[in-house]
């Protein structure tokens, strides 16, 4: 038999036994379902925050660096609310805004045009709706959105780290029964996610300084799912369906004689 050279400690998931192969199986069932949501909640939360539906580059910078377009009064005034008041007036109140919104013209300009056709409803008497009366109560909503605060990234990013390098360590632990060659590509599929986790929570700090990183969050994230889902589907198809070759047959067979 010419066996190739594999090392001493190589156990193919069919050469483990039947327990074993039912853990690895169980746990990248549960895994591959929580990847699943963990995708479900990421378009849930990023998608659309540009304006456009569908997740794209756009939307990490918003959610990361903050929009570019300002604040919610501006993006309100141009949505939800630019029915509730003439053009001329929304376009007084968003100069004002891009203005700098100094008291002063509030008073002189804004504060009318507010009473008029805003305060109807946001008062402050209905406390799911923002209070827009008086020029203290309006800084909430001209406040330039600046995207996820830094104690959220930190709080995130340590949750992130430890959570991802849990799920890649189970998951290349179990991959690593798989016969995939060459061996640097087995090693390439185990390394990727690791590096791709680091890349990815840097880079959401980076986004906050230069728009340009929200390519390499998205790469980094396109790339640690690819790579789970390569080692997913190989490992799960070679613990049940993979004969493997002679070489691996007659081990598997040998192995049976000796131990029964
Ligand atoms: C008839 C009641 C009514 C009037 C009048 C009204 N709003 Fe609203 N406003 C709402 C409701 C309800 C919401 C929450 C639902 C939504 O976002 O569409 C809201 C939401 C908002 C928001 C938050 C939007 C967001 O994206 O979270 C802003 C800002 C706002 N309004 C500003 C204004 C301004 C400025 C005016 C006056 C030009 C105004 N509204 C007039 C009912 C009103």
């Amino acid at each position: 038999m010419n066996q190739p050279m594999t090392h001493n400690l190589y156990l193919h998931f069919q050469e483990l036994p039947m327990s074993r192969r039912v853990l690895y199986t169980a746990a990248l069932l549960v895994l591959g379902m929580g990847y699943l949501f963990g995708l479900l909640y990421l378009y849930a939360s990023d998608s659309g925050r540009d304006g456009e539906p569908g997740l794209s580059v756009e939307d990490i910078v918003v959610s990361y660096s903050g929009s570019p377009e300002g604040t919610v009064l501006e993006s309100a005034l141009k949505g939800s609310m630019s029915t509730m008041l003439s053009h001329d007036d929304a376009l007084t109140i968003i100069a004002w805004v891009k203005g700098g919104a100094d008291k002063r013209t509030f008073e002189a300009q804004v504060q009318p045009i507010i009473e008029k056709n805003c305060l109807g409803c946001h008062d402050g008497s209905n406390s799911a709706l923002y209070n827009l009366d008086g020029f203290d109560n309006i800084q909430t909503v001209v406040e330039h959105d600046t995207g996820t605060d830094l104690f959220t990234l930190v709080r995130v990013s340590h949750i992130h780290l430890f959570g991802m390098t849990f799920i890649f360590f189970l998951v290349g632990l179990i991959f690593s029964h798989a016969l995939v060659r060459p061996v640097w590509f087995k090693c390439l599929l185990i390394a990727t996610p690791f590096a791709c986790v680091t890349t990815d929570v840097s880079s959401w700090y980076f986004t906050k300084l230069y728009t340009g990183f929200a390519w390499v969050v998205m790469i980094s994230g396109a790339l640690m799912a690819l790579s789970f889902a390569a080692m997913w589907f190989i490992s799960m198809w070679q613990l049940w369906f993979y004969k493997g070759p002679d070489w691996l047959q007659n081990r598997i067979t040998n192995s049976k004689q000796m131990f029964g």
